[in-house]
């Protein structure tokens, strides 16, 4: 497809779509929070506003994916499209998002695409440039860390093996792709249970660049990840750039 292959122009048309269709299940359990954890407040606003004001700089529309009235009065006055329900897994909220951008008239139509899960809500300037400008040369790009810790094995409650580090990243969010090959891949996917993006690619045989991602990019996934973030965005906020 052409949309795979070749360098893309500098002028790219940039759109995201923002994740918030999902139950916090792992939160809930841990914080006992009847709030999905996207919507919990992190200093004054919810976690998914702060999410979306992070992106807005960057590209030229946002497609929220969630349940409409808690997602409209969390981004209430910020410009964005309106939001679409999502689906049972994330992948189907993905794709949601994707056939709401696919829509619009024409001139509209964005030539790249951003993932972000709306609970990462710390994302820098900095990630979202370095997964746009892999754009130019690579269909898709992540950011990413490199794994610090040893990794073992486990099997009823002791270690069955030790597991090489090199070469391990974790992966994060906002993730990039070229919008038309995306939108076909997702289109011609025979299940709905990737937990992430670039799989689709990575199964297709594209190459996905791996770029810097941030340690302080987490997502809200336990209640302790909520500490973390306080500290981060609470209120001595330091500017990040
Ligand atoms: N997400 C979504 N639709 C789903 C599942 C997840 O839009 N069906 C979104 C979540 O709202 C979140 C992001 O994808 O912003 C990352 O997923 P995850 O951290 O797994 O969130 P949840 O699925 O909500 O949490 P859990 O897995 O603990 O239930
Ligand atoms: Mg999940």
């Amino acid at each position: 497809t052409p949309s795979g292959k070749g360098r893309m122009s500098p002028d790219m048309r940039v759109a995201a779509i923002l994740l918030a269709a999902g139950t916090g299940s792992r939160y809930a359990a841990t914080s006992g929070s009847e709030t999905p954890k996207q919507y919990v407040r992190l200093a004054g606003q919810p976690v998914i506003r702060h999410a979306a004001q992070a992106l807005l700089p960057h590209v030229a529309c946002l497609q929220p994916v969630g349940h409409p009235p808690s997602l409209s009065e969390a981004l209430q006055g910020l410009t964005t499209l309106s939001p679409v329900a999502g689906g049972e897994t994330r992948q189907a909220s993905v794709r949601a998002g994707l056939e709401a951008l696919a829509a619009l008239p024409e001139e509209q139509r964005p030539d790249i695409v951003l993932v972000h899960d709306g609970a990462r809500p710390y994302v820098t300037a900095k990630v979202v440039r370095n997964v746009v400008s892999a754009l130019t040369e690579h269909p898709g790009a992540i950011p990413a860390v490199p794994v610090a810790d040893t990794l073992k094995r486990e099997e009823g409650g002791v270690i069955s093996g030790t597991v090489s580090r090199d070469h391990l990243f974790r992966a994060q969010t906002p993730q990039g792709f070229r919008f038309g090959l995306f939108l076909d891949l997702h289109r011609e996917a025979s299940s709905l249970t990737a937990t992430d993006d670039a799989k689709l690619l990575e199964d297709a045989g594209f190459s996905v660049a791996l770029v810097q991602g941030d340690e302080d990019n987490i997502k809200l996934t336990y209640e302790d990840d909520l500490v973390r973030l306080e500290r981060l965005i609470g209120p001595t906020l330091l500017p990040r750039v």
